[in-house]
């Protein structure tokens, strides 16, 4: 009797519910997603968003760091168009790659990094493993410092940083700390402050360090100071995390840029490192990047790799192949790689074309401030000084879009819009 009770009064309770609007509610609050908040926009690529719903035909884009022309158009290099035409073309299948990648990719790539006369890789030590792009290298690599780095848990990265460094790192079960970088007063680098901040932490801590053209404030060590930097951190037993997504871009040169890397590496350093080809090739959508441990012999790499993959293949199994062979043609092909490096070279020549014109565009104007950070400051970005108000108000009412702590992408000046920044900025800032 009762089971045939049961559903009458599911029925009258069902009817009760669709005239009663309290239940109604109640229902709806008990759905499983009932409790999710809605989060805030990316800071970064949440600024392409609001973008993207402005309806002025002038508005200028300097959020996310992508490189444009001089007509403000993406740029897809020469080389990289030739090199996946060398790959359309070869008919490769489309098996899957290892779980570390792509070898003749990953295997340029710490060429590209350490140098062709790196120690670690004459001696075979390098572990290194493909990535999804930049921001994967550094996932993987706050895993497997996560799981492990024998000492403290706790990765210190520079104030300011990359947007997402914290959220990669804290995801990946690292705590982390902060250590003194940007002078606001200066608009310079609080050198002082970064040492003692290093001498101060405890031995053996993990040491976030953007390679060159340091994001968001494009601020990067002198070489002299780097030797100081990798003093004090050999002093305190620290180990080094370099993130370097932009080798090639700050100078033009990638042996350059790559220089406090490889000085690390001379004084006998292990370390990790997160490489990125999204700017330095264009590649921002192919996700191409990839990530090494630099070990103390061959027969470390051996077990360290193999953790490596334990610790990728529950999470993506295996990188994507198209990007990676792109990548490969540009790098291990003579001619196309010194095509690639003048093209990177010609894109750091017009950031720096354009870091100049906006100075001098707002001298022109009688601006009273100083804007030699603009021209000092390297890569792909400025740090203006701006404050968050005074973005707020270049978004609003002049309908220029960058992040809130001041950061613009230099990438997204042109000859066209540098004159209508500059007014924009004059008018915020006097
Ligand atoms: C940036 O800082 O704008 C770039 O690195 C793009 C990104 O993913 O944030």
């Amino acid at each position: 009797m009762l089971s045939t009770l049961r559903p009458a009064a599911t029925r009258a309770t069902l009817r009760q519910q669709a005239v009663n609007p309290q239940v109604v509610r109640l229902a709806a609050a008990a759905s499983t997603w009932a409790h999710v908040k809605e989060g805030p926009p990316d800071a970064i690529l949440g600024i392409t968003e609001a973008f993207k719903k402005d309806s002025f035909k002038e508005k200028i884009n300097l959020g996310v760091g992508a490189y444009r022309d001089d007509k403000g158009k993406p740029y897809v290099l020469p080389s990289v168009r030739t090199a996946e035409q060398k790959v359309v073309n070869s008919t490769m299948d489309k098996e899957y790659a290892g779980i570390t990648g792509v070898p003749s990719f990953t295997k340029a790539a710490a060429l590209l990094a350490y140098g062709p006369n790196s120690k670690p890789i004459a001696e075979d030590r390098v572990a290194i493993t493909q990535s999804i792009s930049g921001t994967g290298a550094l996932r993987i690599g706050g895993a497997f410092l996560q799981r492990w780095y024998p000492g403290s848990k706790t990765i210190y990265i520079p104030t300011p940083s990359w947007a997402n460094h914290k959220a990669v790192f804290s995801d990946s079960g690292l705590e982390v700390k902060q250590y003194k970088y940007y002078n606001k007063d200066t608009i310079g680098l609080d050198f002082d402050g970064m040492i003692s901040d290093l001498q101060s932490f405890p031995e053996g801590s993990i040491v976030l360090l953007h390679a060159c053209a340091h994001n968001p404030t494009g601020i990067d060590p002198t070489q002299e100071q780097w030797q100081q930097i990798a003093r004090v951190m050999k002093d305190k037993n620290h180990y080094p995390f370099f993130d370097m997504a932009y080798q090639g871009f700050a100078s033009g040169d990638t042996d350059k840029d790559a220089y406090a890397v490889r000085h690390f590496i001379e004084q006998g350093f292990g370390l990790v490192l997160a490489q990125s080809f999204a700017k330095n090739m264009g590649l921002y959508g192919e996700r191409v990047g990839a990530f090494s441990i630099v070990c103390d012999s061959a027969e470390e790499k051996k077990r360290v790799d193999s953790q490596i993959k334990i610790l990728v293949r529950p999470l993506y199994s295996n990188p994507p192949i198209h990007g990676a062979r792109i990548a490969s043609e540009i790098l291990n092909d003579q001619g196309l790689n010194k095509q690639w490096l003048g093209e990177v070279k010609g894109m750091a020549d017009r950031i720096i074309e354009m870091r100049a014109l906006l100075k001098k565009n707002l001298e022109d104007l009688g601006s009273k401030h100083n804007w030699n950070h603009i021209t000092d400051q390297i890569g792909m970005f400025a740090y203006t000084g701006l404050k968050p108000e005074q973005m707020d108000t270049l978004a609003k009412e002049h309908s220029v879009y960058a992040t809130k702590d001041g950061r613009i992408s230099v990438a997204g000046i042109t000859t066209d819009n540098v004159k209508r920044l500059a007014e924009a900025i004059y008018k915020v800032t006097g």
